[in-house]
């Protein structure tokens, strides 16, 4: 169960509302050299929450987040072109942005903001405030708005100690918000309650990373699948609930980039069989599609089996099966998580300061 409250458990009702998000999206630069995001997965998955806060009579909507991780301010790492996508997904909305590091200029774009709009404010790591967990830091941004309540929203965020995941909450009622609890209830469901057999895949390129996950499952899984480049450079173990990819598919010059068909049909069949499915890195070097054959394979599997829950984490994973997905709206799976590191230290028993810091219920 969910032990933390949640915006259900409150009354919303005329509150002002700051809303931590995890807007740290991918970008690219168009023809024009304008910055663009390239995958607005996060900002969609952050929409319950905002559209629960405005349908349920919050009276300010006021959005906070980071990208990327700049020294000082960075034109290329503004959060300006999210509000573009916002604007698409909350039609009729008034949505503004405002350079939050002049606290005058926030106080007054707030005031001025109708009753049901939101705010996005410019990306909090251009203060160096944000990352050193200053309560100073916090406390400007809550008078400057006005806020009357926090919800912690970015769940990929939630393992780090910043100004706005942790010293903020020590200011304002703080709950969780919807994207938060969906994806800590699923994540520790996979490891605590799964629903038997759990096959759980592991790939990806650093064994260091990746040995305290399978450390963790190793107690409740049924079967761990070791592919992508951890398998490629040799991973072994005795262990028998432990399969390692057998076969490789290599380039010109010996390396191996992808797992081969012999291993991808034998954990084809290890889904098929399976009630829960937990799947961290990607089995080969996906950004070449000469080698993304394997994990292509293993999101249609997933994609296609009804019978199962299927639980993707990771960055490159959840990307890559996120872009599948939507290309096949045939295909789904039960939860694309939008936590990178995140996601690994909630499996692999690290800490969450950013969900510690919310109310009990
Ligand atoms: C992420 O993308 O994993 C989160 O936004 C956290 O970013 P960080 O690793 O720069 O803190």
């Amino acid at each position: 169960m969910f032990q933390k409250k949640t915006i259900r458990d409150v009354d919303v009702k005329d509150q002002v509302v700051l809303v931590r998000a995890d807007y740290n999206v991918p970008l690219y630069e168009d023809e024009e050299g304008d910055v663009q995001v390239a995958s607005d997965f996060r900002v969609r998955e952050s929409l319950p929450t905002i559209n629960y806060l405005l349908e349920n009579g919050a009276q300010k909507v006021i959005l906070i987040s980071h990208l990327g991780r700049p020294e000082g301010y960075d034109k290329k790492l503004s959060l300006r072109p999210i509000v573009e996508v916002l604007a698409e997904n909350l039609p009729g909305r008034a949505i503004g942005f405002v350079e939050h590091t002049d606290m005058e200029q926030l106080a007054l774009a707030i005031e001025e903001a109708p009753e049901g709009s939101v705010t996005l404010l410019e990306n909090l790591r251009f203060s160096p405030e944000e990352k050193a967990n200053s309560e100073d830091f916090a406390r400007d941004l809550v008078q400057a708005t006005g806020a009357t309540l926090f919800v912690q929203d970015g769940f990929a965020v939630a393992h780090r100690e910043q100004a706005s995941t942790v010293a903020i909450t020590k200011l304002l009622p703080s709950v969780a918000g919807l994207l938060l609890e969906k994806e800590v209830t699923m994540l520790r469901g996979a490891l605590e309650n799964p629903e038997h057999p759990l096959v759980v895949i592991i790939g990806g390129s650093k064994v260091a990373d990746k040995q305290p996950l399978i450390d963790k499952f190793l107690p409740v899984a049924d079967r761990i699948i070791v592919g992508g480049k951890i398998a490629a450079d040799g991973y072994t173990s005795g262990h028998p609930q432990i399969y390692v990819a057998e076969d490789f598919d290599e380039n010109s010059a010996g390396e191996k980039l992808d797992i081969g068909p012999i291993s991808t049909t034998k954990i084809v069949d290890m889904i098929h069989g399976a009630k829960t499915v937990v799947w961290n890195g990607v089995l080969g070097k996906v950004e070449d599609p000469a080698y993304a054959t394997a994990s292509t394979i293993v999101t249609q599997t997933l994609g296609e089996d009804d019978g199962e829950t299927s639980i993707i984490c990771g960055g490159d994973t959840s990307g890559f099966v996120e872009n599948l997905v939507a290309e096949h709206p045939d295909w789904t799976v039960s939860l694309v998580s939008t936590g990178g590191g995140a996601a690994l230290a909630l499996l692999s028993g690290g800490e969450m300061p950013g969900l510690e810091a919310l109310e009990d219920k």
